[in-house]
């Protein structure tokens, strides 16, 4: 009953923002976004017999009651599937440096579903595994798939229909993602936290539910077209209104730092300069930068030179999850 899987991290292209269920993470809109090849994280769950509560070890390290407790909530939905309580020892190697400002509760989530399914012989398709891993952290949804990806809301109230498909394989446009990291702390206020506050205070919220369905269709036009032009300025545009719902909020948050806008304004400079280039934000105050592979170079070059730039990552679309056969069968 042991299993090891792999995931991608993600990077959202049209945001994921506000929920409408806290407990299911069922989200408000749909959303878009890019599997990584760089930042994935490795997991493997043994369920086991005589065990009396889970184990998890994050990077060789015991984790915390907290990080604990959120896996077991987690298992207990894979657990009610068989109908067996049995407690596991989770195994995770997180190779997502936090510092780079890329979440890795994607990568994190998606891989325990798809290790735990498989260690349960559960047979799940990708889209099952999906809605699970959604239960995990409403990103990792996406990270089943390679790739660009498609979130679908849905409208259930039990969430069924609130998972992800693929639309384009990491194959088919390989673009190049510029992981720009301008400060390494780690964000005093969660996504979570961010996204519940903006809807409940923000009046510039409406205004984001009224446009974010457009916005989504015209970043699929533009990947059908691989148009990276529209693309571009559509990822952009998304990235900055989700900021300024959070700036309306009370109290308001604001994620960026000096470094952030000085990647952004270099950003637009270059586009006055020839180059197709352009950016979004998460939550947080790091930069993530879109370009065509030709001129990865220059816009990396550009980049790394900028005083408030700590580190530059060069990513490109990277697959769905992967398994490994499992050599060892250790018992417990
Ligand atoms: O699923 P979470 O809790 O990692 O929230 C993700 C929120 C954003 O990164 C800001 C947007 C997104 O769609 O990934």
């Amino acid at each position: 009953m042991k299993a090891t899987a792999r995931a991608n991290t993600n990077i959202a292209l049209i945001k994921y923002w506000g929920k409408r269920d806290e407990t299911l993470f069922l989200p408000m809109n749909s959303s878009l976004s890019i599997t990584l090849d760089k930042f994935y994280t490795t997991t493997t769950v043994q369920f086991c017999k005589d065990l009396p509560s889970d184990i998890f070890l994050l990077n060789g390290c015991l984790a915390g009651e907290t990080d604990t407790l959120k896996i077991s909530i987690f298992l207990d939905r894979f657990r009610k599937m068989v109908g067996e309580n049995l407690k596991a020892i989770v195994t995770s190697i997180n190779k997502v440096p936090t510092a780079a400002g890329l979440a890795s509760s994607a990568s994190g989530f998606a891989a325990l579903a798809a290790a735990a399914a498989k260690a349960l012989r559960l047979n799940l398709d990708k889209q099952e595994l999906s809605v699970l891993a959604r239960q995990g952290s409403g990103s990792a949804s996406r990270s089943i798939y390679g790739g660009f990806v498609e979130w679908q809301k849905g409208i259930k109230e039990d969430g069924t229909d609130s998972f992800a498909k693929p639309i384009l394989s990491e194959q088919e446009w390989p673009l190049s993602v510029l992981s720009v990291l301008v400060e390494s702390d780690q964000k005093i206020i969660s996504s979570r936290e961010g996204m519940k506050r903006t809807v409940e205070t923000s009046p510039f919220y409406p205004g984001w539910l009224d446009t974010v369905d457009q916005d989504l269709t015209i970043a699929k036009e533009a990947i059908k077209l691989r148009n990276f032009e529209m693309l571009g300025k559509i990822v952009e545009a998304n990235a900055l209104k989700m900021h300024a719902t959070m700036f309306g909020a009370t109290p308001p948050i604001i994620y960026w730092k000096s470094g952030t806008l000085e990647v952004m304004q270099r950003i637009q400079k270059l586009r006055l300069e020839g180059i197709q280039v352009y950016f979004t934000i998460d939550a947080g105050p790091n930069v993530k930068v879109l370009c065509l592979p030709e001129d990865e170079q220059r816009v990396y070059e550009t980049l790394t030179i900028l005083p408030g730039v700590q580190h530059v990552f060069v990513c490109h679309p990277g697959s769905g999850i992967i398994y490994f056969p499992d050599t060892r069968e250790s018992k417990c």
